[in-house]
Formats: structure tokens, C-alpha cells, sequence
């Protein structure tokens, strides 16, 4: 079996708004991006894409796939607009595997277990997607802001990533949510759910593997870093210059 991993830092980071782009932005003495890139290449992922800005691939090159040493990542190609869209350019990239990884890369916290969580579902049951239970009470409301309904608690979950699936699946709905100019969507389940008729499969994610979306985020994020001491192993693999 082949293993690859899209790994997605092509967004703005809009709801950050900071000056560097949240995917490059220093955490425990290293660009966030580095802690997805450290965990995919300790995984038995064979390969990566990562995917970024326009005017991003030669930094992303030299200032962190070099200088850590990344050696699984084997493209580096632009996104799109939307992140199905950067999803849709890095599964173009692919040339042939049997599995397909998709990350945000603003996720720094994910670990070799939820990948692996993710890679037996999807190997089993053709999809794998990392969520949690949600811990707030979820509601649905209309425009005006007035409560429509309560979901049942125990059947809300929050999605994270990896989204994993096996790749002939994944292309074929993704080819088919592009084609239909279908839009709104926020993350790749669901590009499975408008496409085809396969059932998801959740797996337990982690309530660290949060994604880094405000600037409060960060805050949390720094806790973590701190304790998952990961900053201290991606130094081993700094290359002296
Ligand atoms: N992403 C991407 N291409 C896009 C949009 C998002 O590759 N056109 C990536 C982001 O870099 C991030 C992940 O998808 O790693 C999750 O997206 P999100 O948290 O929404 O990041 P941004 O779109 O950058 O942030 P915002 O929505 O606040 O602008
Ligand atoms: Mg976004």
C-alpha cells in the first residue's frame, strides 16, 4: 500500500489576520507548518504534497523543506481560491497511490496514532476522518439569529483532520463536486457526501489537534507546543547552515 499525505498551507488566514500568514507563523521557535511536516514524516506516510500560495513555493522550499530536511515531501504545487480548491490541485499532483491524506496545515498537533486511526478506516471502509464529541451544546439558527432547533448532543461531532480516503474515491468526488460548480464546502467529507453515495467513517481525532484559526488559537497553541516538546525534536533534524 502507498501512502500520501496533501498537506494544505495555501490559505490567507483571513480570521488570524496577522502579518505572516498563520501556516509560517513562529511557534515554539518554529514555523507552525513544521509541526504537521515533523508528524507526517515520523508516519508511514510515504510521501508528501504540500500545498501552498501563490508566492510562497520558494520560501516554502528553501526556508523549511530544506533547512528541516522534509525528505518525504516530494511536491510543493499552488493552491486555489477556496481549500477544495487546493485539495483539487494537490490530488492533481498525485500520480499514482492507493491512499490519500488530507491535512490542514494548521493543524500542528495531530499524531502518528490519529494518522494511523485514519489510514485503518479508510483502508477498511474506503473513508477515515479524525472528529471529536462536541462539548457545547450545538444549535441551528435562522438569519434573524433565532434558534431553530437543538441537535441532539451525542450525535454532533467537530471535524478535524486528517480526512483520509482511498484515492480512486476521493478523485471521483472531488472531479464530480468540480464539475457541478458545487460550492460552500468546508472540508472533504463533505465533498464525499455531495458526491457520492459512501458513507463517512469517523475515527477519534484529539481535542489537542486543534486548527489554529484566531489569534486565541495561538495562545493555546504555544501551550501546546510547550508540552508536546515537539519543537525540541524537529531542532535534531535542523540542517546547520
Ligand atoms: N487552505 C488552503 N487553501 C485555501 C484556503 C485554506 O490550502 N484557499 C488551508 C489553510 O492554509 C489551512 C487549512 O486549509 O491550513 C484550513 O483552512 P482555514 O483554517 O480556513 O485557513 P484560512 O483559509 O487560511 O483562514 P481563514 O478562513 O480565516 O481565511
Ligand atoms: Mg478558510
Amino acid at each position: 500500500m502507498k501512502y500520501t499525505a496533501i498537506i494544505l498551507a495555501a490559505g490567507k488566514g483571513s480570521r488570524m489576520d496577522s502579518d505572516v500568514y498563520k501556516q509560517y507563523m513562529e511557534l515554539g521557535g518554529y514555523p507552525l507548518i513544521c509541526y504537521p511536516l515533523f508528524v507526517f514524516e515520523q508516519s508511514r506516510v510515504d510521501e508528501i504534497v504540500l500545498v501552498t500560495g501563490e508566492d510562497e513555493t520558494e520560501y516554502c522550499q528553501t526556508q523549511i523543506v530544506d533547512k528541516y530536511q522534509f525528505h518525504k515531501v516530494r511536491k510543493i504545487v499552488r493552491g486555489g481560491s477556496e481549500r477544495y480548491l487546493s485539495v483539487y490541485q494537490g490530488l492533481c499532483a498525485i500520480e499514482d497511490t492507493d491512499i490519500v491524506l488530507i491535512h490542514d496545515g494548521a493543524r500542528p498537533f495531530v499524531t502518528v496514532d490519529i494518522i494511523d486511526r485514519t489510514i485503518c478506516a479508510a483502508e477498511q471502509y474506503g473513508t477515515g476522518v479524525a472528529a471529536v464529541p462536541a462539548k457545547d451544546t450545538v444549535k441551528i439558527a435562522d438569519e434573524q439569529h433565532f434558534v431553530v432547533c437543538t441537535p441532539d448532543r451525542g450525535t454532533v461531532w467537530m471535524m478535524q483532520t486528517p480526512q483520509t480516503f482511498r484515492y480512486p474515491l476521493i478523485c471521483q468526488a472531488y472531479e464530480r463536486v468540480i464539475r457541478q460548480h458545487i460550492r460552500d464546502i468546508t472540508d472533504d467529507a463533505m465533498v464525499v457526501e455531495c458526491g457520492l453515495s459512501q458513507p463517512v467513517k469517523l475515527v477519534e481525532g484529539s481535542y489537542r489537534n486543534i486548527k489554529v484559526t484566531t489569534p486565541e488559537d495561538m495562545e493555546i497553541a504555544s501551550v501546546f507546543a510547550e508540552s508536546t516538546k515537539i519543537d525540541k525534536k524537529i531542532k535534531k533534524f535542523e540542517k546547520e547552515y
